[in-house]
């Protein structure tokens, strides 16, 4: 698909199908713009990688994008927003919206949040959960709550198979059980990849605690950082998406299994 030449170019990347579920939430907010979204299936799991590793390979993603027009970068990744800093992203004249700041507004103002006691759990992939930037955010802004860090290594993998069992007994014994330890009021989505697993809770036994997807808080940042006050309509409402991919041949095959629009996406080695 060719993405409009008039209309400005929003850049989403993670490091695979993750990603797509804070591109759902821009595709609905802000219609009216071109996204081109990068699958890096050939550099997965971010998540076990080195801090070095991801903020050199999300600044290649970033110029990488730059080279195709884009005029901001979502970085729909938690693991790479848990390690670029702004020393990190200083030369880059494209702004970038990270999952951090989304997610912080997602926490601090939840409607609930006057109502909550005991605390929040965050999950995340290794890599998240040991540089623990949201945590260390969420105190210096206030939040005085219990917060408890819950580390999936292969959570994200799972998901990516579409191995709905395993997510359910790897929750079980890996996640649900530490709340019966530590109970929370809500437990956060730190990586893109888990509001995927949603539709397969259903008709199970889940702990009853609230559960948050920070997609919606990312859409409104990047209408914000765009001065966009909401969505603008346009001839076709459907909006344009370019899909890439690197590593794997089944990457249209992966992408489409949780996109609702037939997906073609190009191959590339980020060059
Ligand atoms: N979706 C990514 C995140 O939000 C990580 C998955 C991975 O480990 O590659 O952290």
């Amino acid at each position: 698909m060719n993405l409009n030449k008039v209309s400005p170019i929003i850049g989403i990347f993670d490091s695979g199908i993750g990603g797509l579920t804070v591109l759902k939430a821009l595709c609905s907010a802000l219609p009216q713009y071109n996204f081109l979204y990068l699958a890096d299936f050939g550099y997965a799991p971010y998540g076990n990688r080195t801090e070095e590793d991801i903020v050199q390979r999300s600044k290649t993603i970033v110029h990488w994008m730059e080279k195709r027009g884009v005029s901001l970068v979502v970085a729909a990744c938690h693991t790479s927003t848990s390690v670029l800093t702004e020393e990190h992203t200083a030369g880059i004249s494209t702004p970038i919206v990270t999952m951090l700041e989304p997610t912080l507004d997602g926490i601090l103002h939840h409607p609930n949040r006057t109502y909550w006691k005991k605390g929040i759990a965050i999950l995340g992939t290794a890599l998240t959960i040991q540089k623990g930037t949201l945590a260390v955010a969420l105190q210096s802004h206030g939040f005085d709550l219990p917060i408890y860090p819950v580390a999936c290594p292969s959570l994200a993998g799972l998901i990516e198979s579409c191995d709905a069992q395993s997510v359910i007994t790897y929750l079980k014994s890996h996640v649900f059980e530490s709340f019966a330890r530590h109970p929370v009021d809500m437990m956060v989505y730190g990586c893109t990849h888990y509001p995927l697993m949603e539709p397969w809770l259903l008709g199970h036994d889940t702990p009853h605690i609230l559960r948050m997807d920070p997609a919606e808080h990312v859409a409104r940042a990047v209408g914000g950082a765009l001065s966009v006050s909401g969505p603008v309509a346009r001839g076709d409402t459907t909006p344009r998406v370019c899909f890439y991919h690197t590593g794997t041949q089944q990457g249209p095959e992966q992408l489409a299994k949780h996109w609702p629009n037939p997906v073609t996406s190009t191959h590339t080695q980020l060059v």
